[in-house]
């Protein structure tokens, strides 16, 4: 069986020798990751490598606890991941198999795809039109009936539509099979998923601390759901994949969601004047409430992309599968890199 590989992007180190510039120059406005260098964490980092020489403890308990605490849930329904991405590989091995069948609505994070298809299930990939990808509710929600798991992801990568509760609990009515609703934006939006798995016992939401909390080289995060759920998960999780700095980190960030709170503030204030540049450039710029705006650009997609990197910026393109060839996502970052993204894009445009 041959299984799609997940297309690494290229490093920061391989675009800089690319380019001829030094790698400091580089800026990521591909992974919608967070500028701001997170002071905390550095010298929490520091003064928490006296452990290094031992393993974490394997059942990461402490994450458990924070996690449980900010979402008033208990320990059994948490379940911590290297990232949302471990947990999503490691969802698909709990409650997928060979002939089993999941669900999606695509344009979407394409790790879903990966995931189905290392355990050898099917996925039904319905689609989200353009020009504003609004949630395709029936085909969904019929899609949903024959499928084992349905993968939301909501706010969405990378449209940013949203879903609404109503939107989401139709899904999780019509199914037999589990949701995993991927919070990866909610501190974005506001709207506190995680909470709701003690409403359905058919329902896994998966959060990370790279996006609000600014950890992406952390890798943490973790998945709520049903503490049967969580415990078919946690029997498959890796030992000890999250390092001890990032267990400290993480229970440290879980107990200050202020700190996100600020990290969403300063981008929401960012965003605003990057969009509107973007727009002026003539690109289309789709709404978005989180870290990263969609635009369609035209069939010079590539070209753009292209040109911005050898000038040491980095944004994400999209295969002609995707059906969004013409569109390029920019991550929102300070005001500053923002501004040199644009300037840089009216250069590239002439
Ligand atoms: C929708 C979505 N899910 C998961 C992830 C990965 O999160 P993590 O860094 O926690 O693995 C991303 C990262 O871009 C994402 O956009």
């Amino acid at each position: 069986m041959t299984v799609p590989r997940y297309k690494w992007q290229p490093t920061t180190l391989e675009i800089a020798a690319a380019a001829g510039i030094d790698p400091t120059e580089v800026i990521r406005f591909d992974h919608n990751t967070t500028p701001w260098p997170t002071d905390w964490a550095v010298e929490q980092a520091a003064a928490s490598a006296a452990s290094l020489n031992e393993y974490p403890g394997a059942s990461y308990l402490g994450i458990r606890q924070a996690a449980a605490a900010r979402h008033n849930l208990e320990p059994e329904q948490i379940v911590p991941g290297a990232g949302a991405d471990e947990l999503i590989l490691l969802a698909a091995r709990a409650f997928l198999a060979p002939g089993s069948s999941a669900a999606t609505i695509a344009p979407t994070y394409p790790l879903y795809r990966i995931a189905c298809a290392q355990v050898g299930a099917k996925l039904i990939e319905v689609p989200a039109a353009p020009p504003d990808f609004t949630v395709p509710m029936d085909a969904i929600v019929d899609a949903a009936r024959e499928s084992n798991v349905v993968w939301l992801c909501v706010p969405n990568n990378p449209t940013s539509v949203d879903m609404t509760p109503a939107q989401v609990e139709t899904i999780i009515a019509a199914t037999d099979g589990i949701v995993i609703v991927d919070a990866a934006y909610a501190e974005f939006v506001g709207t506190e998923w995680s909470e709701s798995v003690d409403r359905f016992s058919n329902l896994l939401v998966l959060r990370t601390l790279s996006k609000a909390f600014a950890l992406a080289g952390a890798r943490v995060g973790y998945a709520t759901g049903h503490p049967s759920l969580i415990d078919q998960i946690d029997g498959l999780r890796p030992p000890g994949s999250i390092a001890n700095l990032s267990v400290e980190l993480a229970q440290t960030a879980l107990s200050r969601p202020d700190m996100a709170d600020e990290i969403v503030a300063a981008l929401a204030v960012a965003r605003a004047p990057l969009a509107a540049d973007l727009a002026k450039l003539g690109f289309r710029v789709l709404p978005s409430e989180v870290n990263f705006l969609l635009c369609e650009v035209g069939p010079e997609a590539e070209e753009i992309a292209t040109a911005l990197r050898m000038r040491g910026l980095v944004v994400r393109t999209f295969p002609v599968a995707s059906g969004l060839n013409n569109y390029l996502r920019f991550t929102v970052r300070s005001e500053e890199q923002n501004r040199r993204l644009t300037t840089t894009l009216e250069e590239v445009l002439l």
